[in-house]
């Protein structure tokens, strides 16, 4: 693909780290380990930085040789007569941490790690480890790896690996927390004609993570988009916060290999069995405005339109083809990643009408018919281009026996010059279309061998359009009761409870502004009897326990209460059957409580991540949930987009808004109570999981109301 070189970091952060910078485009470069020895590490990467046009000094460091490669050869790096910015480190890994010593004392700005043998291999490993960050940080160096491939900046240009090839630059930058992967991968692109602006082997992120990288490259000019492959996030808040802003000023597509369960911890809510670490990466990716694809085709795919097409400007596609069945393969993509056809307007269509056979369809998608040659195909591009309305254009060809695919791709790459809409080409086959696969890639067009996949790359760029179009929020604060809560907690934690009882856990919720249902507990059968007259019935009496999680389970719950007499005889079914079935449980009491009625049953939770730390959950209640499984996640805080996005998201949205005759149920006053649990869950870091199963939604203006809670603290 052809890119525009750029220069250096176009724009300075204010706590931009310059020594990050030195692993990309250090004026001088030392390897230490170079070789002599073909067959060894330390003598590719020697080779790789002299033959990839790094423009400074280069000093090969070994204490037994006095020239390598050329180079005049150093022993050590103190004894370097000038200063080096960039050291690569191949020695074995116990000589390591000197070499590391050396470098600090030399003031090396930047080290590339590539020996293994650390982490990795277990505690010794990671004692030297520790060891080296902590040499390396008091010196203010930076450090990639260790156990990594090392770094290509081909704007610099800098081959700062062993990878066997320098990839031609591009505007994609790529990280990868595998470096075989990463080694894989520059192979398969090279056959591409992918290209690459960075390249970087993360390895073991002792010092440098993928929050620096996107941090750097936020602010580097050649940098069109940022690619990762991640199998896992060190800091999951500094990773929101730094990729939060550095999606508003470029496209970040992860792949996020692993998809763990939820940890092996007793979990006690329906929350804690639902947010698994994979949807808490899918929460929190999408609330920062990262992209997430699911294979690394996808990643690739999308990373070429990125790097080569400007963002549509909304989510509107026009196809232009020669061939049904693949257009037709097209528009179900389409359907599928929530892109239309655009429908175009008469004029278009008339004029399309006047300038193409009789047989060809003038609605979109555009058949210009298989034995069309380029000059239809362009009279079909400029028409489509020149309407006003659609966002995006995919030019489909299949070779057939007239088809001119050199020419058409020549019309592609005249048409994008003329256009500010991305166009992508899907020309399908091999040999009949390769040399005009080729016009297309250095024309700046992305060709996909498939329409699914050119479509689903454009699909991820109308997300990202609409990502950046966001408004910037911040979570609303409410004015709640921190005291009662505060008080509630404390007692809990001085029992040594981590769970709180049903009442206790209401209290919390309702000292947040959630409505629950009057309620009051009652600690004999005189006092339960006063409390249902009170609060009128029908009542509900339910087990106030911190013991019990599951009342049902134990009989220690009984609904529809109409009079005294049946409260007397609820009471005593309670006791008896919770003595039995749960005989060692504390028992606080007996609640009563107002018998909510009926509305939307829907489920409001919490968990802890070990990454992003709480998630919230949102979804359709009842005793299905866990099967069902149709639930949205956001990580704590939202802002009231979050919340909205978190009701709209879950599949059954239409029955909350009312379908098949059920009153709507009222949607502000839901994302209320999910924006209410996100700030309780950032002012008391110390709840674990928090479930409010059922939240009854009624139709607006009538709110909520949360009618069991369950939360437990970590003690
Ligand atoms: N300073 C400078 N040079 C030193 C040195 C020091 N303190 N200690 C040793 N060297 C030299 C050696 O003399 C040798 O040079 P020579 O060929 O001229 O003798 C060179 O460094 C390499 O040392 P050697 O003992 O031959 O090691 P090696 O090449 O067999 O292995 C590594 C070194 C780093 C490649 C190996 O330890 C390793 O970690 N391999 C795995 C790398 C990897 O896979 N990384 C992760 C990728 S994803």
């Amino acid at each position: 693909m052809v890119t525009k070189r750029s220069e250096r970091p176009d724009e300075r952060h204010p706590a931009f780290d310059q020594n990050l910078l030195a692993l990309f485009a250090p004026r001088s470069v030392a390897v230490v380990g170079a070789s002599r020895d073909p067959s060894k590490l330390g003598y590719l990467v020697l080779r790789n930085v002299r033959t990839s046009g790094f423009p400074g000094p280069i000093y090969p460091v070994n204490p037994g040789a006095r020239r390598i490669q050329g180079l005049p050869a150093y022993p050590s790096v103190v004894s370097i007569p000038s200063s080096v910015d960039l050291a690569i480190i191949v020695v074995p890994q116990p000589a390591v941490l000197s070499v590391v010593r050396d470098c600090a004392a030399k003031r090396v700005r930047a080290a590339i790690i590539i020996t293994s043998g650390f982490r990795e291999t277990g505690p010794l490993g990671a004692k030297a480890e520790e060891e080296i960050v902590s040499v390396a940080r008091s010196a203010g160096m930076r450090v990639l790896g260790p156990n990594c491939l090392g770094i290509i900046d081909t704007v610099t240009p800098l081959n700062a690996s062993f990878a066997a090839r320098m990839p031609s630059p591009n505007g994609i930058a790529f990280m990868s927390q595998s470096g075989a992967l990463g080694a894989a991968i520059l192979d398969w692109a090279a056959a591409r004609d992918l290209g690459f602006s960075k390249f970087v082997s993360l390895g073991n992120e002792a010092d440098v993570t993928e929050s620096d990288l996107l941090r750097v490259w936020e602010y580097d000019g050649s940098v069109r988009v940022v690619s990762a492959y991640l199998e896992g996030i060190s800091d999951g808040g500094r990773f929101r916060r730094v990729a939060s802003e550095a999606t508003r000023r470029r496209p970040v597509v992860i792949l996020k290999a692993g998809r763990t369960a939820a940890g092996s911890r007793a979990v006690v809510s329906h929350t804690g069995a639902l947010a698994g670490s994979d949807a808490a990466y899918s929460a929190a990716f999408r609330q920062a405005g990262v992209i997430r694809v699911q294979s690394l085709e996808e990643l690739f795919d999308s990373s070429l339109a990125f790097s080569s097409q400007p963002l549509p400007s909304g989510r509107e596609l026009t196809i232009v083809t020669n061939a049904g069945g693949p257009s037709i393969v097209a528009t179900d993509a389409a359907e599928m990643h929530g892109l239309k056809l655009t429908p175009l307007t008469h004029r278009t269509t008339d004029e399309l009408r006047r300038q193409l056979p009789p047989a060809a369809s003038v609605t979109n998608p555009i058949d210009v018919l298989g034995d069309a040659g380029p000059d239809l195909y362009r009279a079909a591009i400029d028409l489509v281009l020149a309407d006003p309305r659609g966002d995006a254009l995919l030019v489909i060809l299949t070779p057939q026996l007239k088809t001119d695919a050199e020419d058409t791709a020549r019309v592609v790459v005249e048409a994008h010059r003329q256009t500010n809409r991305p166009i992508i080409a899907c020309f399908m086959g091999s040999a009949g279309v390769r040399s005009a696969i080729a016009t297309l890639s250095a024309g700046g067009i992305p060709n996909y061998p498939f329409p699914e996949r050119a479509v689903a790359a454009l699909g991820a760029m109308a997300d990202y359009a609409d990502l950046k179009k966001r408004p910037t929020e911040r979570p609303r604060r409410f004015t709640v009761d921190q005291t009662r809560v505060r008080n509630v907690i404390t007692k809990a934690r001085a029992a040594g409870r981590p769970n709180l009882d049903s009442f206790e856990a209401a209290q919390v919720v309702a000292a947040y502004g959630i409505p629950i249902p009057r309620a009051a507990l009652a600690r004999s059968l005189d006092q339960a009897v006063q409390a249902a007259e009170e609060i009128g019935f029908p009542v509900v009496l339910k087990v106030a326990s911190p013991d019990i999680v599951h009342k049902s389970e134990v009989g220690g719950v009984r609904v529809g209460i109409q009079s005294p007499d049946e409260v007397r005889r609820a009471y005593d079914e309670i006791c008896a059957a919770v003595a039995v079935r749960a005989p060692s449980a504390r028992i606080d009491g007996i609640g009563v409580w107002a018998m909510a009625r009926a509305g939307t049953e829907t489920i409001v939770g919490l968990s802890v991540d070990p990454t992003f730390g709480h998630v919230l959950l949102f979804g359709l209640g009842g005793i299905f949930v866990e099967v069902i499984k149709d639930v949205s996640f956001r990580i704590v805080p939202i802002t009231s987009a979050d919340a909205a996005e978190m009701i709209r998201e879950i599949r059954a949205f239409p029955v909350l808004q009312g379908a098949r005759g059920r009153p709507p149920s009222d949607l502000s006053a839901i994302s209320d109570v999910l924006e209410r649990v996100s700030q309780l869950a950032e002012d008391f870091p110390e709840i674990r999981e928090l479930d409010i199963n059922p939240l009854v939604a009624y139709p607006p203006p009538r709110g909520t109301l949360a009618v069991d809670v369950r939360l437990s603290l970590s003690l």
